[in-house]
């Protein structure tokens, strides 16, 4: 299984499916437990990510670690993971050819993972996952289910630091998903 997982890495590093691959540092892989029960799913690595390679590393990422930290969770229990592996220009939102190239590395992720619960981190990855008109305001927190698997939507950690009150509501959505991981 490890090579596998290594053998996706190896193509990622390599890719060209996208315009991404000429403005990219460095692709971004999933990081965390490939055995977890958990995955998160976000949309895109930002400038930081594109420097380090790392998912999350950047002023997001501490956001999100306060998130998994207050509801006990911690980032080396589970898998987080980007829809685009590489960073777009100016954070801008992903492009459709984007998102749909990059998809089969996602697809093979979950795959080889095989989550009981999955998160999306905000509306790009929440409409792309869960439903294309997915209202992330109205919706968040709702649970919906797919060949055994419980998937969600929160609030991105780039919106938290937009909007500090969401912080809490993103909170309460993350102690419900630690709670449904605790559930047998
Ligand atoms: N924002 C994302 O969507 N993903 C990251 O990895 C970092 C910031």
């Amino acid at each position: 299984m490890q090579d596998t997982w290594n053998e996706m890495e190896q193509h990622i590093a390599v890719c060209t499916q996208c315009p991404l691959s000429q403005t990219r540092r460095r692709p971004v892989m999933g990081r965390g437990d490939r055995h977890a029960d958990l995955m998160l799913i976000a949309e895109a690595p930002g400038g930081q990510e594109d420097q380090q390679g790392m998912p999350f590393v950047g002023r997001s990422g501490e956001v999100l670690d306060r998130l998994l930290h207050d509801c006990g969770l911690k980032r080396e229990e589970i898998y987080i993971t980007n829809i685009l592996k590489c960073h777009p220009p100016g954070n801008r939102d992903p492009r459709e050819e984007e998102k749909e190239a990059c998809l089969p590395y996602l697809k093979y992720e979950t795959f080889l993972l095989k989550p009981r619960i999955i998160v999306c981190l905000g509306r790009v990855a929440a409409q792309r996952i869960i439903s294309p008109d997915f209202k992330i305001t109205r919706q968040h927190g709702t649970w919906i289910y797919r060949n055994r698997c419980a998937l969600t939507a929160t609030y991105h950690p780039s919106a938290i630091l937009r909007d500090a009150s969401k912080y809490e509501i993103a909170k309460a959505d993350f102690c419900a998903i630690a709670k449904k991981r605790a559930e047998r």
